[in-house]
């Protein structure tokens, strides 16, 4: 095997990539169903969710594991969130809006659960921004602030499901209770229940 799949990064974003290739898979072999623009629309708005979700959870996990070197994988995996959450922004504006600024901007201020996801994405567009390692170097402790806004952001992507939801609420609820468990394993609370089970099921590396 080659030094470039033994990077765990390459496998990562392949991975990250899987829900894209499974719509254009989908797409080429007329897979979408009768709307197709509704089963991307909601493919790439789950995938942003997960996205964001997954990434919460490098730190618990670092915690948990003592594996220090996962943050490696952090920056990679915010991206890849990002990268859904412009997916979905493009068939929302492309395909659903036909690239009408007015229409779009009526929208946002009409439909809640659109200027809920919209607030979303505009706040994701600085820790994108600045996710490199200079703007890291060059922010110092205020890139940590600035990046703080993954919390709301992600309670928006649950706030904004939900909104849009119709009947049954099941799905937003279950990214809400993980969000809201992620959340709370950054508190007192969680940080002793991570250390307690790291102590008692993570041997202890030399
Ligand atoms: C971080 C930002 C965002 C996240 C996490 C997010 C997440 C989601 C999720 C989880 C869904 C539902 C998927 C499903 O039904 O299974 C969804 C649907 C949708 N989102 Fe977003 N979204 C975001 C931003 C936006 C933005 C910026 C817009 C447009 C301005 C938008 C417009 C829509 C629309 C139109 C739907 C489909 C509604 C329907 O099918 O009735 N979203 N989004």
């Amino acid at each position: 095997m080659g030094a470039g799949l033994r990077n765990p990064k390459v496998w990562i974003a392949l991975a990250c990539l899987l829900p894209l290739a499974r719509l254009i898979a989908l797409g080429a072999s007329g897979g979408l169903g009768a709307n197709p623009i509704e089963f991307i629309t909601r493919s790439t708005g789950t995938w942003t969710l997960i996205g964001l979700l997954v990434t919460l959870s490098v730190t618990p996990l670092r915690r948990l594991t003592g594996r220090a070197d996962l943050v490696r994988y952090r920056r990679m995996l915010g991206l890849f969130a990002f990268f859904y959450a412009c997916l979905h922004f493009t068939t929302y504006v492309w395909l659903d809006q036909f690239f009408d600024p007015a229409a779009i901007a009526r929208d946002i201020v009409k439909r809640p659960f659109i200027t809920v996801g919209f607030s979303a994405f505009m706040l994701l567009i600085p820790l994108a921004a600045t996710s490199t390692h200079a703007m890291m170097r060059r922010l110092g402790r205020r890139w940590q602030q600035l990046h703080r806004l993954v919390y709301p952001i992600a309670l928006l992507g649950v706030v904004h499901f939900l909104w849009l939801v119709k009947k049954d609420l099941t799905e937003p609820l279950v990214y809400g209770a993980i969000l809201a468990l992620l959340l709370a394993l950054r508190l007192p609370w969680g940080l002793n229940l991570l250390g307690a089970l790291r102590a008692r099921f993570v041997p202890a590396r030399s």
